[in-house]
């Protein structure tokens, strides 16, 4: 099939490089001029683990291809994605549909034969119509199908969730659609993939939901994770004794510092804003908007706590800035608020990440970066893992306990148990077990000054 994949972002060039790789001929296309050259070049404008080399290897074949004439390519395509960002409009929450409208401008105005427009953005519910509306406001002659196609692509794990997927998702509302839908991923349905062919508001609705139900549970285990710290109980076992029930499954019950990221955070807050819109509101998602919010802050204040209650003049040493592991993408990263926090309690942030560091830049001035968690944590008055990248699993214990001012280690993935860390000499607090609530270490300059004060 002849497939032309418009925005070449996260979602596009993994989406276009996949199809690709099914043995279909795809055409990326992006307005950004220097990108489509660096494609080009075969130089990747994200990190996400194996896609550079499933470029390579389809462009080499001849099947994928980049560039920014989008009404050359989009002519006797049989299917063209739309996969252009959806951000939050500013101001309202809404997902800002602004790129997805264009393209469907762009796309009308080229358009001859029977395609399928298929919306690949996570787009609110009855997106389809508006889109099926504009294109036939400029093509009225063109027979034209209007799909909906929603990925489930996790960062970090894009390559394996598009070519492993629970399930595909395809809203249609012809029967050509379906065909040719069909068609495109029969790959995968060899695989014994479950196709789900639904209606296009249901399919939109789909999306939506599973997101924002990902992040309440996530926000759910965060919340028995505070409870257990009150009761002693360890959240760890807790969400292994309730994933093992199927109904509610085992993924997504790691309690950390709050979701962060692309998708929850947007995709939560526009739900919301259209089930308002439509006089239905969803508390549940509204409330967990806002625990997450208040999360992020209550994080700053415990490794404040854990480094002595008193922080100005200190430094802190941050390890994980980015969103998840295996990522470089730092947007809506817990590391954004935590960090600004710590600095406006007077902490110096000595910060260290495998691959955001160059995005991170741009958040905060005034944090160091380093160029290894042994020279981060030089000083530090504690040390504090914010991302669970995989090489923080591992590390040399003994040398950080050498070179911080003060042994504390604020471990917000739970990575490390309280045992190890004492082994070594920290004193340690995790996520959601009583052990590991903030282990007050004596700030003596504190105490010093208090004394003073009381004289
Ligand atoms: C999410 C969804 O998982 C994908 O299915 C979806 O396609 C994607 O959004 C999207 O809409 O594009 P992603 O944002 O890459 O994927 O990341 P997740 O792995 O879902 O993690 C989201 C946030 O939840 C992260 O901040 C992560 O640290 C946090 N999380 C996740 C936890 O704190 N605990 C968990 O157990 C799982």
């Amino acid at each position: 099939m002849r497939l032309v994949v418009i925005g070449s972002g996260y979602v596009g060039l993994v989406t276009g490089a996949c199809l690709a790789d099914f043995g279909h001929t795809v055409v990326c296309v992006d307005k950004d001029a220097s990108r489509i050259d660096r494609l080009r070049h075969g130089e990747m404008p994200i990190y996400e683990p194996g896609l550079e080399v499933i470029v390579a290897q389809n462009v080499r074949d001849g099947r994928l291809s980049f560039t920014t004439d989008l009404a050359g390519s989009v002519t006797g395509a049989d299917a063209v994605f739309i996969a252009v960002g959806t951000p939050s409009r500013r101001g309202d929450g809404h997902a800002d549909l602004s790129y997805v409208h264009d393209a469907a401008r762009d796309i009308a105005r080229a358009l001859q034969g029977n395609t399928v427009v298929v919306t690949k953005s996570t787009v609110p519910v009855g997106t389809g119509d508006e889109v099926k509306r504009i294109i036939h406001e400029h093509r009225q002659s063109s027979a034209f199908s209007v799909a909906s196609n929603p990925e489930f692509l996790r960062e970090g794990s894009a390559i394996q969730d598009f070519k492993h997927p629970d399930r595909i998702v395809i809203g249609v509302e012809d029967e050509h659609a379906s065909t040719v839908m069909a068609e495109i991923y029969r790959p995968l349905f060899l695989n014994k993939s479950p196709i789900l062919f639904t209606s296009r508001r249901s399919a939109e609705l789909i999306k939506y939901a599973s997101n924002a139900f990902l992040a309440m549970k996530v926000t759910f285990i965060n919340e028995i994770a505070d409870l257990c710290e009150k009761v002693d109980a360890d959240v760890q076992e807790v969400a292994r004794g309730l994933g093992a029930d199927k109904r509610i499954g085992s993924k997504f019950l790691h309690a950390g510092p709050g979701f962060g990221g692309s998708c929850f955070p947007k995709d939560a807050m526009a739900l919301a804003k259209t089930a308002q819109d439509h006089d239905s509101p969803l508390r549940l998602i509204e409330t967990t908007i806002a625990i997450n919010d208040t999360r992020k802050r209550a994080m700053a204040r415990r490794i404040i706590r854990a480094a002595g209650g008193n922080v100005r003049g200190k430094t802190i040493a941050i390890f994980g800035l980015t969103f998840k592991p295996n990522t470089d993408d730092m947007r809506e990263a817990p590391s954004i608020s935590i960090i600004q926090a710590l600095q406006d309690a007077g902490a110096h942030v000595n910060a260290y990440d495998p691959k955001g560091m160059d995005q991170a830049r741009a958040f905060w001035s005034e944090v160091t970066f380093h160029a290894s968690p042994y020279e981060a944590a030089e000083n530090a008055s504690a040390i504090c893992i914010l991302t669970e990248w995989e090489q923080f699993r591992a590390l040399d214990l003994q040398r950080l306990e050498k070179v911080v001012a003060q042994p504390v280690l604020v471990d917000l993935r739970n990575v490390y148990s309280h045992e190890e860390a004492r082994r070594f000499g920290f004193a340690y607090s995790g996520i959601g077990s009583r052990s590991s609530t903030p282990t007050h270490v004596i700030d003596l300059a504190a105490a010093r000054d208090r004394l003073v004060e009381a004289v």
